[in-house]
């Protein structure tokens, strides 16, 4: 319902949407997001974006965008390439000509899936009282909240472990004086299974610190 409300305001005041669709793909669990405002809009007044940096590799650098043939004639008569590499462009295009793309991102949503599913139960059985969390259906990261303890001093905590993580302060402009003090983010996506399985043993080792 916001996603139509949002396209009727913009269109009452002539306000071009750019939806920036890099997770939307990445979705798990037979879980996908809702319709994209694109799609909701029939593609009037808004342009749609994605990234490969995302379902393929991150630092690829190189995108798509979606939208109505004047505004993408529009774009082009700008900038025909966007400033990215043509090697890569035609590299890409060969990929998705060549039917690999689909079946690639499948297989990395089982993997990311896979992924999300140890981080669980590697915080379930060793930060269970410390630790509240809905888990992700897509994308890269997964929050918690802290519970009993600031997020800064687990960051701090952590970094004895050996684990670099992030406190919601950082997505805050003003980092000192954030709202909010007990989220903490996780980037999962590169990590391996045996990784995401220890990061539960030191967590909770840096909870067990803090709350002694
Ligand atoms: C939400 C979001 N949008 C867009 C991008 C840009 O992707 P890229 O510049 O790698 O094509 C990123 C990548 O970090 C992102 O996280």
């Amino acid at each position: 319902i916001r996603r139509r409300q949002l396209i009727e305001l913009c269109g009452k005041h002539k306000v071009l949407i750019v939806e920036d669709c890099t997770y939307s793909e990445l979705y798990y669990y037979d879980n996908p997001p809702p319709p994209s405002m694109f799609a909701l809009s029939g593609g009037e007044g808004v342009l749609k974006l994605g990234t490969f940096s995302k379902v393929i590799a991150t630092g690829l650098r190189a995108g798509w965008v979606q939208g109505r043939k004047d505004y993408i004639e529009a774009m082009g008569r700008v900038r025909f390439d966007m400033g990215t590499s043509p090697i890569l462009n035609h590299m890409l295009a060969n990929f998705i000509g060549s039917g690999q793309l689909e079946p690639h991102i499948e297989k990395m949503k089982q993997i990311y899936g896979k992924k999300i599913d140890t981080l669980v139960n590697s915080l379930n059985e060793n930060c269970a009282p410390y630790v509240k969390f809905s888990k992700p259906g897509g994308g890269f990261f997964f929050w918690f909240e802290c519970i009993g303890v600031d997020s800064q001093s687990l960051v701090d905590a952590a970094a004895e472990e050996g684990l670099v993580i992030s406190t919601s302060a950082n997505y805050y402009l003003d980092k000192e004086n954030s709202s909010d003090k007990s989220h903490v983010r996780l980037a999962f996506s590169n990590a391996s299974l045996d990784d995401l399985n220890e990061i539960g043993v030191r967590l909770g080792n840096a909870f067990n610190k803090l709350m002694a």
